[in-house]
């Protein structure tokens, strides 16, 4: 089975799973190049990602889309997803038991793209991969996930909330760029 084959395959057997939490949502899987040295990782779908079924393209999906531009990508080079692939109601927070549902889901997802660095946005996706990490001081370090660089950023959302958080977000976008371009990740 090929890359392509694999990841269809796999949103196929989460669409089938009915023991996972929030099914009466759309199942938001993830988009993007297939092929990308880089996957962004967020928390859940919102509003806007639940109805068109694609993720981050509400507001803060606007801003993630600005970043990459502003650093000489496209958003259609990289490949999005979410811990957790369907909305909570009422944009709550995912709680910690459907995190852990749709937990191997997401491995596998990974497995299957095989990213060369791993870009969580917010302190959820973060702290699924790094337990005591504190996004207010760990966002724009780079950490490890087996063999696999991870760098934790914060989440578009909160850069919208706030200007010195927009600034640390910009500032983590450059050095991700930095830093794929040094690695020789870019295609
Ligand atoms: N926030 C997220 O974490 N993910 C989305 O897809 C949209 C908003």
């Amino acid at each position: 089975m090929n890359k392509l084959e694999a990841l269809k395959q796999l949103e196929i057997d989460i669409t089938a799973d009915k023991s996972l939490p929030l099914r009466e949502a759309n199942l938001v899987f993830g988009e993007g190049n297939i092929n990308s040295p880089v996957l962004f990782i967020g928390e859940a779908p919102g509003l806007n990602e639940d109805r068109l079924k694609r993720p981050f393209v509400g507001r803060g999906g606007q801003l993630l889309n600005k970043a990459i531009v502003s650093i000489g990508w496209k958003r259609e080079d990289v490949y999005i997803t979410n811990i957790v692939k369907r909305r909570p109601p009422n944009n709550r927070d995912p709680l910690p038991e459907e995190i852990v549902a749709y937990e191997p889901y997401l491995k596998r997802q990974i497995e299957i793209l095989d990213p060369k660095i791993i870009v969580t946005l917010g302190r959820f996706a973060m702290n699924h991969f790094i337990i005591a990490a504190k996004i207010s001081r760990d966002q724009g370090k780079i950490f490890r996930m087996g063999n696999r660089p991870l760098m934790p950023i914060y989440h578009p959302a909160a850069a919208l909330r706030s200007t010195s958080v927009l600034k640390e977000f910009n500032k983590s976008f450059k050095k991700l760029a930095r830093i794929v371009k040094k690695a020789e990740l870019a295609h």
